[in-house]
């Protein structure tokens, strides 16, 4: 077995559904995290919603990734389980991504490095966005499920109290890097009614 990795690779995902601040708001902190090596992929879709919610070029959305993998690249490092990605985000992730991973379906390289994570029993999130949500979705996040992935839908928390959107997407995005062992402040620890002001 190799050894792990040092830094930490971080493979993040943007696909198709909206919800794009999402990824490019976790892709931002793991850039700046000590430590971390952030491996990110966009889908042709994904960099549609990157460009029309946020205005953000492709030139700049590949800035945020340490390394920027194609797509289409089905031979890059992430696509086998001897390179030691220790975690995966898909944020947001599209019910297409998500019934292509359920099904094992390797049809492109986000696809198939959350196969590789799954099967490397490594850690998988997939903050799936859809609503309302339709029989095949749902046994679809049953099926990641089983498989040891998590599924976390984006749907903010309100006990916060958060004043903006940006505020809204760190909680958000905390409790995702909570997930995947990054320390993280966006999103502090509950404190208890009667710890709260
Ligand atoms: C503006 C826009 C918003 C979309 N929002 C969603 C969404 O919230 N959830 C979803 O599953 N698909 C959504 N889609 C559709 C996906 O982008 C589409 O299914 C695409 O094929 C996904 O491909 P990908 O998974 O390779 O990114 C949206 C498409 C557009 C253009």
């Amino acid at each position: 077995m190799n050894a792990p990795a040092s830094p930490r690779r971080v493979i993040v995902a943007i696909t198709g559904a909206t919800g794009a601040i999402y990824g490019v708001r976790l892709a931002q902190v793991l850039r700046a995290a000590p430590g971390v090596e952030t491996h990110l992929l966009v889908s042709p879709a994904g960099m549609m919603n990157v460009q029309h919610e946020l205005g953000l070029g492709k030139a700049d959305t590949e800035a945020l990734g340490d390394v920027v993998h194609n797509v289409r690249d089905i031979g890059a490092t992430i696509a086998s389980g001897s390179f030691r990605a220790e975690a995966m985000v898909v944020a947001p992730c599209s019910m297409r991504t998500l019934a292509a991973v359920a099904n094992g379906l390797s049809d492109n390289l986000i696809t198939r490095a959350a196969d590789v994570i799954l099967k490397e029993r490594r850690r998988l999130v997939l903050m799936v966005r859809e609503t309302p949500l339709n029989l095949a979705h749902l046994r679809n996040m049953t099926a990641v499920t089983e498989m040891g992935g998590i599924v976390f839908p984006p749907v903010p928390g309100f006990y916060q109290k958060p004043a903006t959107i940006a505020e809204l997407v760190d909680h958000t995005v905390g409790r995702v890097l909570d997930l995947i062992d990054v320390p993280q402040t966006l999103a502090p620890s509950w404190a208890g009614l009667n710890g709260q002001v």
